[in-house]
């Protein structure tokens, strides 16, 4: 095999990738949006009307992530760089991609270990695991004002761009634990180049388009079966 020339697998992952790392999904039977309302803890007129509801939704979250480890369809993705050029677009918050070793993840949704100022020009600061909890009056060191570090519902996506280019470029394009709800995530399937091989891995699969190979099985349990398919085909001589 030429590895100079990986064939570009592109990964796009949503909440059902960390559930088996412990995280709740969101739209699931017990998910977060059956316990919160959405539009009070993740949305910027939420922030506006009540931001200490807003801080202390994402601390809960902060401090459910640092008990958490990544689960082996994390491993087995970054496993899959041996033969490819990995490419993971996520819209989870975790930084489990990462702490597996994952080594391109642009994360469309914000980053849960992140914050930043308030207005712009945007500063970018990270959390360490002993400093979690953040509060309508934290500030950075020039006392601008921070928040999470978490695109709210009613905000632009700013990595839709570059996500959308790396869909274009793909050679094969995986779709793994999410429902598919929440737009423009949801678009990046619709950017693929014709005739490339799609999948998507989902215990409760959402509608897909016509073409898509759906395994529904968990993130590991799909991540095993396609990881040997995957690499199967690799291993056929070409045409
Ligand atoms: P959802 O909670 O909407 O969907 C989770 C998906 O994961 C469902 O399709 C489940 O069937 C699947 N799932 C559950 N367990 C799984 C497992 N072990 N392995 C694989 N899949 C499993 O989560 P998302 O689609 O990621 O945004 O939600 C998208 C966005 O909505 C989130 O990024 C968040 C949320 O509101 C913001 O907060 C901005």
């Amino acid at each position: 095999m030429n590895q100079t020339h990986k064939p570009k697998l592109v990964i796009s992952t949503g909440a059902g990738m960390s559930a088996e790392s412990g995280i709740s999904t969101f739209r699931d039977s017990g998910g977060l949006w059956e316990q919160h309302n959405v539009m009070d803890v993740a949305s910027a007129d939420g922030f506006a009307r009540n931001p200490e509801l807003v801080h202390r939704f994402y601390n809960a979250r902060r401090h459910d992530l640092v008990k958490a480890q990544p689960n082996a369809g994390h491993r087995a993705i970054v496993d899959l760089e041996k033969d490819f050029d990995v490419y993971v677009i996520t819209q989870n918050v975790d930084d489990l991609h990462e702490r597996a070793g994952s080594s391109h993840v642009t994360h469309l949704h914000g980053e849960l270990m992140k914050v930043r100022t308030i207005d712009p020009p945007y500063r970018v600061y990270a959390l360490s695991p002993d400093n979690l909890d953040t509060t309508p009056e934290s500030r950075d060191a020039d006392g601008r004002l921070l928040r999470p570090h978490i695109v709210f519902f009613q905000e632009a996506v700013p990595e839709i761009e570059t996500a959308i280019e790396i869909v274009r470029e793909a050679d094969i394009f995986v779709v793994i634990g999410t429902s598919m709800a929440v737009y423009p995530a949801a678009s990046l399937i619709n950017f693929v180049r014709p005739g490339v091989p799609v999948y998507y891995i989902d215990p409760r699969p959402a509608p897909t388009p016509a073409g898509v190979k759906v395994i529904a099985k968990t993130a590991s349990e799909g991540l095993a079966e396609l990881s040997r398919e995957l690499r199967s085909i690799l291993s056929q001589p070409p045409l």
